[in-house]
């Protein structure tokens, strides 16, 4: 089968998360977002991405277009199905093949990675060349994302050279987060399929094992970060995560372009999860959304009259968890209740519910990954905590602004990029020079003094909520960076 009409595309993303089709994190949230942005702004666009077992994409009744989109990974040779689906402008592609996605999660259980990780997204990454090919026309950009599907800028350098259909098309690669890189052994290098002079320090290889992000990085025409804080932050040891060199190398490539927040999902006036609706002129909402999680997770009456924290978060070293942990008796000692959301490391999971047991009426903690609870604690809590070691961008504290729930944050990456930081007399959060317990501790404490000040704290809430972190800003800028490629002027380029 081939597909009906053949279209060109201005860009095709490949990602390994889209919401509302996947999610675990970030990733997924840009991916929901960002292309139905170009796809506003008059770009033809799609976006292909695995077909999961725990997805529930019947609403959007994805229909199969190819049933033997051949594969030529690993051999013999093997077939994938292709689905498609429209999401607001945008054509979604679904990459099937029930042995490597049809599992319970996506990556890793929590007895760790998936063993067979490379080989899964090799497989997906190839499935997604082979399928643009089959689509018979190139798109004018291929923008891949973070590890998973940073093969895809490597296999599109080598087709160039030997294949003209190719020639015409340029490679995005997108980091959202340094620090997973998709390190296998040499072994899987080998049995890639990929030339064997990609093997070297300046592309696929990395200290003798096979680096998927690196070879993204080495092989794109362009490299984008989501902010521009981490654009710089990755050229240095600290947050380079042993990437720094080829980075620096290809830092005339590098560009950092910060996320926007989906409005459409993320607004206090319209959100589907919440008990009452709010808005900047009748905050009476907020008040009502506080009061209900308060009842619901026990906590105790008397903190209606107090602030309530919220964190919601993957428990892992990067959210700075543990720091939290840490602190979290002091925290707790300032007469305020907190909410936790979130799962991952065992160990921090079971700390955590232990605390909870110390301080019952005060602290509640939630494992577990729920969407509907992420929106309700945005909402009912006062403030945000988000002490992260690095943050390439960070949607939740943009949510958090929007919901008016100041944060507290680390002064990095993409948080440094979008909470103005108290005492500016403008500021909408706050904010700590590094990741350092007692200076979160020291700004928790500042935040909850700041709170019982009611006139100072009405005018900071009013500020976090207007700001505009809207995606078609930063959807103009990857227009741009298309542009300077050569790219995708819609109407335009592929006439
Ligand atoms: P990251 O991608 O590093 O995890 P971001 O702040 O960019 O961090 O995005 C996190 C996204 O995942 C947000 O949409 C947030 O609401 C969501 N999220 C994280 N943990 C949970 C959870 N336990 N339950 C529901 N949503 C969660
Ligand atoms: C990653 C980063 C996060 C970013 C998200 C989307 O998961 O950790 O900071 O917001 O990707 O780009």
């Amino acid at each position: 089968m081939t597909p009906a009409a053949i279209e060109r595309y201005d860009v095709v993303f490949v990602t390994s998360e889209m919401y509302p089709f996947s999610k675990t994190g970030g990733l997924a949230d840009v991916l929901g977002a960002l292309p139905p942005a170009l796809a506003r702004l008059g770009l033809r666009v799609g976006v292909i991405s695995p077909m999961y077992g725990r997805m529930k994409a019947e609403e959007f009744d994805p229909r199969l277009v190819s049933s033997d989109c051949h594969v030529g990974y690993p051999w013999p040779p093997i077939t994938a199905e292709i689905y498609q689906a429209e999401y607001y402008g945008v054509t979604v592609w679904f990459v099937a093949r029930d042995e490597y996605f049809d599992r319970r999660h996506y990556y890793n259980t929590y007895k760790g990675d998936y063993f067979d990780n490379c080989e899964r997204f090799t497989f997906f990454s190839r499935a997604a060349v082979e399928w643009l090919k089959r689509l018979g026309r190139v798109p004018g950009i291929i923008h891949a994302n973070d590890w998973q599907s940073a093969l895809v800028p490597t296999w599109i350098h080598y087709l160039r050279r030997t294949d003209p259909y190719w020639r015409e098309c340029k490679t995005v690669m997108t980091i959202h987060n340094l620090a997973f890189q998709g390190r296998f052994s040499s072994r899987l290098f080998f049995d890639s399929g990929l030339p064997h002079e990609a093997w070297n320090m300046d592309g696929c290889e990395f200290w003798g094992d096979f680096n998927l992000l690196k070879s993204g990085i080495a092989f794109a025409d362009a490299i984008s970060t989501v902010s521009p804080s981490y654009a710089d932050e990755i050229l240095t040891p600290e947050f380079g995560c042993g990437l720094e060199g080829i980075l620096n190398k290809r830092s005339d490539r590098l560009i950092g372009i910060i996320n926007g927040a989906d409005y459409d999902v993320w607004d206090p006036r319209r959100d589907k999860y919440l008990p009452s609706s709010y808005s900047t002129e009748r905050m009476t909402g907020k008040m009502w959304c506080k009061k209900k999680l308060i009842r619901e997770y026990y906590l105790s009456d008397m903190l209606e009259n107090r602030p309530i924290l919220g964190f919601i978060g993957r428990l892992r070293r990067q959210k700075g968890i543990d720091m939290l942990l840490d602190v979290l008796p002091e925290i707790m000692d300032l007469g305020v209740g907190l909410l936790v959301l979130g799962e991952g490391n065992l160990d921090y999971e079971a700390r955590l519910l232990e605390m909870m047991e110390e301080y019952q009426g005060q602290l509640h903690v939630i494992i577990g990954y729920t969407e509907e609870l992420a929106h309700r604690i945005q909402a009912g809590s006062d403030i945000f905590l988000m002490p992260s070691r690095y943050e390439p961008c960070g949607l939740t504290q943009m949510y958090a602004l929007r919901y008016g729930t100041p944060p507290v944050a680390t002064a990095v990456g993409g948080l440094r990029d979008t909470i103005t930081a108290y005492p500016h007399p403008e500021a909408t959060g706050f904010t700590f020079e590094k990741a350092d317990s007692r200076l979160f501790f020291d700004a928790v404490h500042t935040a909850v003094e700041r709170w019982e000040d009611r006139e100072f704290w009405n005018d900071m809430v009013h500020r976090a909520m207007t700001r505009d972190f809207c995606w078609d800003r930063s959807a103009e800028q990857y227009q741009e960076l298309y542009r300077s490629l050569g790219q995708a002027t819609p109407g335009n380029f592929f006439k």
